[in-house]
């Protein structure tokens, strides 16, 4: 791994109680590690208050799992940037797979809320990733350049100065089924290798987490790949120790 920081983000996805987001919280903050990675969770709207409450004072970053692509106004059942600001939330997920394939976000939403998300000052977590039949079909470089070209096209490459994006293969996502080291370490290079072609710097610095099953026990060899720096983790993300397994497992 270059100098690019770690880092490992849960996505609690529609999940948790205030009992369950209490308790888990209060656990990641006594156990967080400091071993130089950044650990930050991202969770559902109605908790984001609780959490930021909880987390204050803490090493842990709070996030969204998705956020308009509107400023405030007349958008009934939207949530705003400028809203999750105020609420001390640094990141938001943007294109997660469930959000494109169940909730029907095309390459084009996903990239204009990136958009929006970027020129309003939080750090995006760009979601990439293909589909078995498309793996099966040798598709997964042209399904990942599709969604990664739309979003350069509609926010252009400095909207990725500092960004983060997430390799998520849709096979692997709360399936049990991860990707192999060495299938991460491919698409993570690919997905570097298409950012340097417009932007050398910003390839270089760019911070590429995998995400689908990671757990305790296939965390460290996937962040052993020189171009994963970092995992997105669902499932295991809601259980203390597993969360804090794979943070521990970086570097
Ligand atoms: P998983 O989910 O770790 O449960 O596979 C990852 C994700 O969807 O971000």
């Amino acid at each position: 791994m270059t100098d690019r920081q770690p880092l490992v983000a849960g996505n609690w996805k529609m999940n948790g109680s205030r009992a369950s987001v209490r308790s888990l919280l209060d656990g990641l903050c006594r156990g967080v590690p400091e071993n130089g990675v950044e650990v930050l969770v991202c969770a559902p709207f109605i908790h984001i208050p609780l959490a930021a409450e909880l987390l204050a004072g803490s090493a842990i970053g709070l996030g969204a799992q998705t956020v308009s692509e509107y400023g405030n106004g007349a958008y009934t059942g939207e949530i705003s940037t400028d809203m999750l600001k105020d609420y001390g939330c640094g990141y938001v997920i943007i294109g997660h797979s469930e959000r494109r394939h169940i909730l029907g976000e095309t390459n084009e939403t996903v990239a204009r809320k990136f958009r929006h998300a970027r020129d309003s000052g939080l750090q995006v977590i760009l979601c990439l990733g293909e589909r078995l039949e498309e793996r099966e079909a040798g598709m997964t470089e042209q399904v990942l350049s599709e969604q990664l070209d739309a979003v350069i096209a509609a926010a252009g490459m400095e909207c990725f100065s500092g960004a983060v994006i997430a390799y998520e293969p849709v096979w692997a996502i709360g399936t049990g089924r991860t990707a192999t080291p060495e299938q991460a370490q491919a698409a993570h290079s690919f997905i570097r290798l298409q950012v340097a072609r417009h932007d050398d710097r910003i390839a270089d610095g760019l911070r590429i987490l995998y995400g689908g099953s990671v757990k305790a026990d296939n965390a460290a060899g996937l962040f052993a790949m020189a171009d994963v720096d970092g995992g997105l983790i669902g499932g295991a993300s809601l259980k203390v120790d597993d969360f804090l397994a794979i943070c521990q497992s970086i570097g």
